[in-house]
């Protein structure tokens, strides 16, 4: 044993392979575990505080006990790739066939890593926007492509409250070379509640189509928005044909723990995801798949109650902040909000979080964790509001004594 430690290979710095020593443990996880130390109602992660419907966790017990617990086929159960086609084609009119065009996986989260190393060879780059989730940056790292980064900017000072974040049409072209493999689009975007627009997604689509790029759209919220509307990559002329659309139960239908989340492509992208989803995880937890069957085909009314709650959640916890002296960006979509803490004059994001989750006792995370130019994140605050009308109650009485 001594030999081994003389050796170094307890020192994490030395056993962690070289790709992702940058990244260090998520932010989701330290200030999750910073919240939980310091007895914080925690607005960090993004987990409701509350169950899916009742109907569907039914199902996962009527799943188990009717032996639906053996191994999944590699793509999906049938039941859960038809539902996904059936619910696809209703909300783009476009006609999918599940053995061919759906693969379901562990979560969005194993649909993006299982993109980037099914499509990308080490060299190429993706373009990401920033800030960006976490997972993509490690996504790069992981298969060894490059990441170039385009900003979305704050509306400028003054602009209405709801104004989006936006990006630059000439740095954004000036990212395409023919070097770009992908471009990742997370719509709508976590974490500034941006939903993009029609003119947005045909600038990008575009470009695409200029470059031969693939479109990597990250659609976990898609379901989550407040009066804009989302509109699907895929959709656009030409782009099912060199789009990927990936997306998940957990945002939806409030089951974050199930992981169930899929990837929507034409067969050549497809073949890309299966080349890699076949050894990462090779099939995902066959009763939850039945059961989120049932909450894609029967989950409607449920998700329209989720979105009118988490309506008001936002707008209460932006009112909240807006008294408070912060400047809030309403958020569109997601169930994120960011907001800039500089008024209140305790520091940099991650000691304004640090002080948040530890004296005011309200968990929120820092965004510079999702700049490549730490910079940009450095006057914002995230706060997730997937949470009950009296968690948020309780987190505002505490917010509210930073005004005193
Ligand atoms: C933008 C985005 N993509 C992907 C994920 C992960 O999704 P899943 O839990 O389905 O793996 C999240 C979770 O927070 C997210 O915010």
């Amino acid at each position: 044993m001594r030999a081994i430690y003389a050796w170094g290979m307890h020192d994490p710095r030395r056993a962690v392979a070289e790709r992702f020593r940058p990244f260090g443990t998520t932010i989701f996880a330290e200030m999750t575990r910073l919240a939980n130390e310091a007895g914080a109602i925690n607005l960090s992660q993004g987990f409701p505080d509350f169950d899916g419907p009742q109907f569907v966790r039914e199902e996962a017990k009527r799943a188990i006990d009717e032996g639906h617990n053996q191994y999944a086929p590699m793509i999906g159960v049938p039941q859960l790739t038809r539902a996904l086609a059936d619910s696809w084609r209703e909300l783009t009119g476009i006609e999918i066939e599940p053995a061919v065009h759906v693969t379901v996986t562990s979560g969005c989260t194993e649909a993006l890593a299982a993109a980037f190393l099914g499509l990308c060879n080490p060299g190429e780059e993706v373009i990401l926007f920033e800030p960006y989730y976490d997972s993509y940056r490690a996504c790069c790292a992981m298969a060894g492509a490059i990441p170039r980064f385009v900003a979305l900017r704050p509306p400028p000072p003054g602009a209405p409250d709801d104004a989006p974040f936006v990006f630059d049409e000439d740095e954004l072209r000036a990212a395409f070379s023919d070097r770009t493999r992908a471009i990742l689009i997370n719509t709508p975007h976590n974490p500034t509640g941006k939903v993009f627009t029609q003119a947005e997604l045909a600038c990008i689509a575009d470009l695409c189509r200029k470059f031969d790029v693939i479109a990597i759209c990250d659609e976990v919220y898609e379901h989550l928005t407040y009066g804009a509307k989302h509109i699907r990559m895929a959709t656009l002329e030409g782009m099912f044909e060199r789009t990927l659309t990936l997306s998940s139960l957990g945002k939806t239908h409030s089951l974050t723990g199930w992981k169930i989340g899929w990837a929507i492509g034409p067969a050549h992208l497809s073949a890309a995801v299966r080349s890699a989803h076949q050894f990462l995880t090779y099939a995902v937890a066959t009763p939850l798949q039945h059961a989120a069957a049932r909450a894609i085909r029967d989950g409607g009314d449920a998700v329209a109650d989720l979105r009118s709650h988490y309506e008001r959640a936002r707008d209460f916890l932006c009112g909240v902040l807006r008294d408070l002296g912060l400047r809030v960006f309403t958020p569109a979509g997601t169930y994120f909000l960011l907001a800039d803490h500089t008024p209140l004059g305790l520091g940099d994001d991650v000691e304004f979080c640090r002080y948040l989750t530890t004296q005011v006792k309200v968990a929120a995370i820092p965004p510079s964790a999702f700049y490549e130019h730490k910079e940009l994140g450095r006057p914002l605050v995230r706060f997730a509001f997937c949470k009950k009308m009296e968690t948020l109650e309780r987190a505002a009485d505490r917010l509210r004594t930073l005004a005193k």
